[in-house]
Order: structure tokens, then sequence, then C-alpha cells
């Protein structure tokens, strides 16, 4: 297989950083091609822990060459933090390749995502407030500013003036202050000699590797619940992060993605608001996941909500997406439980429904049916044999496996590369 995309099944945070990395050593090429640094990816290198927000998983690799494409959204003075984070840590040799045509997260993008949270009051989206769905907003609205205009200076300039008179005037409507268009410019140049010779059109740097049948992972980011169109709308990110969407993103041909490697939490999390049909509402029940799993946000430190694994969502996002093989990941936080449960489907006003209702309204109605298994309680953060995991643990995955008709091909029993077990090769 020379092309797999990493695809986030619930709401963030399934542990695709994890998986990236554990793939990245056999690829050539690690694509982000959406999202920007609202994703947090954790990832342990070489014992210590990294979180990742615009950089790609690849970044620790000197053979591979990371890409930030065209849909990714890039708010150059954090990735330059990023990248001066990474050196730090002793990554001096690394390579990192910048669409041209990346839209730029402009500072006036940060304070309208967060004027806007405040003017929605208790229907807030709860967003991570890093300007991602404004910068979106300029793109769709041709108002955008884009990576490959920094190394054009004059239009830069010219398109700076157009758009920012329109980006003041959205500000002095919400009461927030209003930007120097020589001040930005000045900021925006002195980026030139920091990035530019990142800034290149990746486009078409990907269709010679593919060309060439370089081994290309795509880094998902975010989850298909979160998804513009087909998650829970309006409480989902700007972008598409379905494997779906890879093409477009990338500016690569459809058939470009050759498999697909879902990414499932043992259990589920979000962060932000909206509807969770299988939330754990009970507050102790919740909080022993969440101090196991460590289930706070990497971006914004907000405690995540917990919930059981819900295979009428994943079901759903099997039909959006077609993923067939998934990593099974966290499973090792479910031990200390009693009694784990799986929601498998979803009674609405009365009547059961195995689809997903349009409006978060009906969503936030459904009321999840339930099986009930029981735990292995045990540590099995060290086994490396599927065959080595507790029948109570086997018997988890093979139901998940019947009731989603998923392929579990890895089980990840903790945040180490190491602590993954291996069912089938996918890479
Ligand atoms: P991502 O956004 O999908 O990359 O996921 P995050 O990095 O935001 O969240 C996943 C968290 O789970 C991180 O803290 C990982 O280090 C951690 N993690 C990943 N896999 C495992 C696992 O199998 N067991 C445990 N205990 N932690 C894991
Ligand atoms: P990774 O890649 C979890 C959520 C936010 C909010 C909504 C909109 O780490 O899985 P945004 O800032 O994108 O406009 O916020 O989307 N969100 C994520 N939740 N993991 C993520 O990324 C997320 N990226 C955005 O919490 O609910
Ligand atoms: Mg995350």
């Amino acid at each position: 297989m020379s092309t797999l995309a990493i695809q986030g099944c619930q709401w963030g945070d399934e542990g695709k950083g994890k998986i990236t990395d554990y793939c990245a050593s056999k690829a050539d090429v690690v694509v982000r091609s959406q999202g920007g640094n609202n994703a947090g990816h954790s990832i342990v290198h070489q014992g210590q822990r990294y979180a990742l927000r615009l950089l790609p998983s690849g970044i620790f690799n000197p053979r591979v060459v990371n890409v930030l494409s065209d849909g990714v959204v890039i708010n150059p003075w954090g990735l330059l933090e990023e990248i001066d984070g990474v050196k730090k840590a002793g990554v001096t040799s690394f390579q990192l390749l910048i669409s041209n045509r990346a839209q730029i997260v402009m500072p006036y993008d940060v304070d309208l995502d967060h004027a806007r949270e405040l003017a929605l009051g208790n229907a807030k989206i709860g967003t991570t407030g890093r300007g991602i769905g404004p910068t979106y907003e300029d793109m769709a609205s041709r108002t955008g500013i884009r990576m490959g205009d920094l190394l054009e200076p004059h239009y830069l300039k010219e398109r700076l003036h157009e758009v920012l008179f329109i980006k003041n005037k959205e500000l002095e409507a919400f009461g927030a202050k209003t930007y120097e268009e020589d001040e930005l410019y000045a900021k925006l140049l002195a980026l030139v000699p920091l990035l530019g010779d990142y800034i290149q059109d990746t486009s078409s740097f990907l269709s010679k590797c593919l060309g060439e049948k370089k081994k290309i992972l795509f880094e998902g980011a975010q989850g298909a619940m979160l998804d513009i169109i087909h998650g829970t709308y309006p409480y989902v990110t700007s972008s598409s992060p379905l494997s779906n969407a890879i093409p477009f993103y990338c500016g690569i041909p459809v058939n470009s993605v050759e498999n697909t490697l879902g990414i499932v939490k043992a259990y589920t999390t979000r962060v932000g608001a909206g509807p969770f049909p299988s939330e754990i509402l009970d507050v102790d029940k919740a909080h022993i996941i969440r101090e196991k799993g460590h289930e706070y946000g990497t971006v914004t430190k907000r405690p995540r909500r917990i919930g059981w694994i819900d295979c009428a969502e994943l079901r759903y996002v099997k039909s959006l997406t077609g993923v067939h093989d998934v990593a099974l990941m966290l499973l090792d936080v479910l031990g200390d439980l009693d009694e784990i449960k799986i929601c498998n489907g979803y009674v609405l006003d009365g009547v059961s429904i195995d689809t997903m209702p349009s409006t978060v309204e009906a969503v936030g109605r459904l009321e999840a049916k339930y099986l009930s298994l029981p735990s292995w309680k045990g540590d099995i953060s060290s086994v490396k044999r599927y065959e080595d995991l507790p029948p109570e643990a086997k018997n988890y995955i093979a139901t998940i496996e019947n009731l989603t008709g998923f392929h579990i091909v890895m089980v990840s029993v903790g945040p180490d590369k190491e602590e993954t077990i291996i069912r089938k090769e996918v890479f």
C-alpha cells in the first residue's frame, strides 16, 4: 500500500498522532490536508511527550518530507513557535513544505473567533479560539491571504489593502480593535526570511510523489463528527476531516488515497459544546476515565467530556467514509471499571432509529441504547500479542467488530509506540 489516510472516527482526539507517528517510520511523505492549530496531536518520542498542532507527526523522522497542503489554514507565528519548540528538543534536521495556496490565519481571524463566540453567548460552539472558522470564511468569501502571497510583496500589499478594509469593518461591528495596514504588512513581510524557503506548490510536489510511487501518509486532523457538513452542525469545525476530502484539499486525483485507517477510541470524548448521545452523565464514572486517560485538551487544556463507545455513530462514519480497517485506541484505560457499556442505537421520541438526525436539536434528544460487557479488571499495557489479551478484552473488541463491520487491525494499550498490538500491517 503506498498511500494511507488516517481518519479520526469520533469527535477528535482519538489518538491519530500516535498512529501517524507509528506509521511515519515507513513513510516518505506525511501530509496534513486540512484544519490548523486547532488540532493537538500528542506524540511520545524517545520517552518525551510532544504536542504538535500544525507540524505533521512525521517531523521527528529526518527522512520524511512533511507537507502542510493547500487546504490547511496556517497561523505562521504559531508555526514558528512550534518549529522553535522541536528545534529546542534537539530535532534540527527535518523536512517541511508549506503550500503556497494555504490560507494564513491572520491576527484578526483570531480576534473574530473570540468575538463571535462571545456574541453567541450560551449558544457558543466552544471553538479552540485559534481563528480557524474565520479563516475558512475568508477563503470562501475570497478575502483570504495565502502563504504564496508572502513571496510577492507588491501583490501582498495590494491584497492586504483590499481585504483589511472589509475585515476592519467586521471588527468594528463587534467592537473589537482594528488593524493598521502598514503595521500588519510589516509583520507579514518579516515572515519571509523565516518561512519563505518552505513555501512551494505542494500539489505538484504530491503529484510527482504519487507518480514515483512514494509512500504517502495523510495525517487526519479532527474527527468525522466534527465535519462541516456531516458532523453535528453547527457544533463542528470549519473544514472536512473526512478522508473523502483529502484529494480536494491536496490538489491530487480522487483515487490518490488507496486505503484509510480509522482511528477509534475505546470510549468516546468530545471537547467543546454540542450533542453527545453516549455521554456519561455520572460525574464520578466520567472522572475515572478522564483521569486514567488524561483526557484534557492538548490545545486548550479543557477537560474532555467522556462517553461510551457509540457503534451507531461509528456505523454512520463507516457509511460516510467507507473505512474498514481500524486502530482501537486507549483500550488500557477501561481496565479499572467493573462494567463497560457500548451504545448500539438510538431512540428518538419513542422510536428506534439507526441514522444520524440532521439537526443538533434532534441529536440532543436521542436516547442511547446500551449493551453491557464485563471489564478485564487489570493492566494490559504490557501485552504485545492479541492472543495474550484477557478474554474480556478480546470479547469487547469482537463485539465492536460485529456491531460496526470494522476490522480492528491495531489495538493501542498505552501512549508509547511500543504499546501497540498489530493484527495486520496496513502501510
Ligand atoms: P489526536 O488528536 O487524535 O492525535 O489525539 P490526542 O493526542 O489529542 O489525544 C490522545 C491522547 O491519548 C494523547 O495524550 C496520547 O498520548 C494518548 N494515547 C494514545 N494512545 C493511547 C493508548 O493506547 N493508551 C493511553 N493510555 N493513552 C494513549
Ligand atoms: P484533533 O486533531 C477535538 C472542536 C473544538 C470545537 C469545534 C470547533 O486534535 O483531533 P474550531 O476551533 O475548530 O473552530 O472548533 O471543533 N475541535 C476539536 N476537538 N480535537 C480536535 O483536533 C479539534 N479541532 C477542533 O473543540 O468543539
Ligand atoms: Mg487532539
